[in-house]
C-alpha cells in the first residue's frame, strides 16, 4: 500500500474499522468508508480524511453504485477491507430464522458480493489486498452464538476458498480473528448478559473477560495492527491465513 492506492473499507464508522481507516490515511488519502451512521460518518471522515459513504452493506445495487463512484473518483480498487459485521447471541432453540438470515445477510453474503464487485480491478492491475474482519468464532464453536459462529466460519472458508483461486494472481485474501474487543459491539453483547443474567454491567464484563485468555479484551489499535500487516508490501506472500488476535484462545 502506498500513497495512491484506492482502499475501500467497510464499517469504518466506529469500532475496528475507524482504527483501521485511521491506520490507513496515514499511508492514503484515497479511502472510501462505507457505515450506515451520517453522523458517525461525518466524524470517521473528520478523523481521517476520507471520503465517507452512507449505505448499508446488503443493499447490493448501493454498493455496487459506490464501486464505481470511487472508481470514477480515483481509478481501480488496490485493497478492500471487509470489516463492516453484526452479532447477536441466543440460546440454539431460540435462533430463529430472521436472526440467522440477518447476520448471515450482513457478515457473509455483502462481503462476498462486495469483493466480486472489486477483484476484476485486482486481476487487471496483478495485484490487490483483500482483508476480512472474521473472529475466533469463524475458527472455534462457542455456545449461544451459533448464527454468529456459522457466518464466521464461512467468512474463513470464502476467505481460503478466494485466496486459493486467486494465489497466482498477485491478489492476496487474508483473514483477522480477534477475540474480544473493546468496541461497542462488545458492549452490547455484555448488555445482552445483564439482560439474560441479571448481573451487573461490571460483573457481565468480567464475565466475558474471563473467558479471553489474557483475563481482557483486545483493543481495537491490536486488531489494526494485524489488519495493516495484511495490508503492507512486507505481506505479499501471506495469502489464505488467518491472524488470530485474542491472547491465545485458538491454538491449532
Ligand atoms: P461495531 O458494532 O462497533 O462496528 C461495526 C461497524 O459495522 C459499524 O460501523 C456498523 O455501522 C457497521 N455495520 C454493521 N452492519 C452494517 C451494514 N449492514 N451496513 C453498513 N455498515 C454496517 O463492531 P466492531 O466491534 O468494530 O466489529 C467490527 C468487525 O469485527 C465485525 O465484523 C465483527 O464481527 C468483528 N469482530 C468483533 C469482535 C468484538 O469483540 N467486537 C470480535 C471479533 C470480530
Amino acid at each position: 500500500m502506498n500513497q495512491d492506492s484506492v482502499v475501500v473499507l467497510t464499517g469504518g464508522s466506529r469500532g475496528i474499522g475507524l482504527e483501521i481507516a485511521k491506520e490507513i490515511s496515514k499511508i492514503t488519502k484515497k479511502i472510501a468508508i462505507v457505515g450506515r451512521n451520517k453522523e458517525a460518518l461525518a466524524n470517521a471522515a473528520e478523523a481521517t480524511g476520507a471520503k465517507t459513504f452512507s449505505a448499508d452493506v446488503t443493499d447490493h445495487a448501493a454498493m455496487k453504485k459506490i464501486v464505481g463512484e470511487v472508481r470514477a473518483l480515483w481509478g481501480p480498487i488496490d485493497a478492500l477491507v471487509l470489516n463492516a459485521g453484526i452479532a447477536d447471541s441466543a440460546k440454539f432453540l431460540e435462533t430463529d430464522d430472521a436472526m440467522f438470515d440477518r447476520i448471515m445477510a450482513t457478515n457473509v453474503k455483502a462481503p462476498f458480493q462486495l469483493a466480486r464487485e472489486v477483484i476484476p480491478d485486482m486481476l487487471a492491475k496483478k495485484s490487490g489486498r483483500i482483508v476480512f474482519m472474521a473472529s475466533n468464532a469463524g475458527l472455534s464453536g462457542y455456545a449461544l452464538t451459533s448464527a454468529y459462529c456459522t457466518s464466521k466460519h464461512a467468512v474463513v472458508g470464502l476467505m481460503r476458498s478466494m485466496a486459493s483461486e486467486y494465489a497466482k494472481t498477485g491478489i492476496t485474501v487474508n483473514a483477522v480473528c480477534p477475540g474480544f474487543v473493546d468496541t461497542d459491539m462488545t458492549s452490547e453483547s455484555i448488555a445482552r448478559v445483564v439482560e439474560k443474567t441479571g448481573k451487573t454491567f461490571d460483573e457481565a464484563k468480567k464475565s466475558l473477560e474471563r473467558i479471553s485468555p489474557a483475563q481482557r479484551f483486545v483493543s481495537v489499535q491490536e486488531v489494526a495492527a494485524g489488519a495493516m500487516y495484511l495490508l503492507s508490501d512486507g505481506a505479499r506472500g501471506v495469502n489464505g491465513q488467518t491472524i488470530v488476535i485474542d491472547g491465545g484462545q485458538v491454538m491449532k
